[in-house]
């Protein structure tokens, strides 16, 4: 069992399906009349996060709690973030309070691989900069298994601003790595350099991208982090990269659609595909409180 989860990018295959069975036992628990586990009785979790979440940051504690652990929540607004304390010293600070785990949320590439290299508790990425957002592409992994009954040989469009992802990075890494054909498509703007170097297939045309696919990840226009030139206008946008129900037809009549959320309705997805029958959406946030239990029951134990 590995002590810190830092990224998808270092897993193996197997690790990878470890994180996914045992997810899919604290699925059914939490589905359960009971949800509350003994399993890290005793062990504490600190939740720091430097910038917003919902969906992320509510699902760790939902885990950290049904597994019986004291969760504590830090997050860099209401903290002494504000009054210009580093990461080293708020960490370091944190860490003389004894936690077993630190889940961290930042946005600088790498921060919780610095964290890692300098305190003794065990270090979960809840996403750093535009590197990786591992619990994210664990859940989608997860979402994708149960709801197709396999990962190996489906084709995976990942549809929307990948420049800024982490999640489109996270996925890649663990769907290349179980088997699945993944396809970026983003206009050149928002595609970053090199992205070939996953593995992927790099498409610029929606149509293309939809062809024939099993899956459809649509990723959310980041607009903190655009300037100008990226994109001319979200109308646009939107007519040539949205999901609709016209544009989703082009994908398999089976095929599923997902988004990490928080949407733009409107933006890169229409109301009537984002609550379609082909929608997702919430079944990746429900699978997120199962596979942030396997991750954090996994490394408390490492
Ligand atoms: N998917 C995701 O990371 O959502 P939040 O930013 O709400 O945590």
């Amino acid at each position: 069992m590995a002590r810190h989860l830092l990224g998808i990018e270092d897993l193996s295959p197997e690790q990878i399906v470890g994180y996914l069975d045992a997810a899919e036992r604290w699925f059914e628990f939490n589905r359960s009349g009971d949800r509350k586990a003994s399993v890290l009785r005793g062990k504490t979790i600190i939740n720091l996060f430097y910038e917003a979440s919902t969906r992320t940051r509510t699902s760790f504690e939902a885990a950290g709690k049904r597994l019986s652990a004291d969760v504590i929540n830090v997050s860099s607004s209401g903290s002494s973030v504000t009054k210009g304390e580093t990461l080293r010293d708020t960490a370091r600070n944190l860490q003389a309070m004894r936690p077993d785990v630190i889940v961290l949320r930042h946005q600088v590439s790498g921060a919780p691989h610095y964290l890692a290299r300098h305190l003794h508790c065990s270090i979960v990425n809840a996403g750093d900069g535009l590197h990786e957002h591992p619990t994210q592409g664990l859940l989608d992994a997860f979402t994708i298994r149960r709801m197709k009954g396999k990962i190996a040989g489906l084709t995976v469009a990942v549809i929307g601003d990948v420049q800024h992802s982490r999640v489109a990075r996270s996925d890649a890494h663990l769907l290349r790595k179980l088997g699945a054909h993944v396809r970026f498509c983003a206009p050149w703007t928002l595609m970053p350099k090199g992205a070939e170097a996953l593995g992927v297939e790099v498409v610029t045309n929606l149509d293309a991208a939809l062809e024939g696919a099993d899956v459809v990840i649509m990723l959310r226009i980041q607009r903190e982090r655009l300037v100008d030139a990226m994109l001319p206008s979200t109308r646009e946008y939107s007519r040539t990269f949205g999901l609709s129900q016209r544009t989703l037809a082009r994908a398999k009549k089976d095929a599923i659609v997902m988004h990490p959320g928080p949407m733009n309705r409107g933006v890169e997805i229409d109301d009537a595909v984002a609550d379609g029958i082909q929608s997702a959406v919430l079944d990746q946030v429900e699978a997120g409180v199962a596979v942030r239990m396997a991750v954090l029951e996994s490394v408390a134990a490492g």
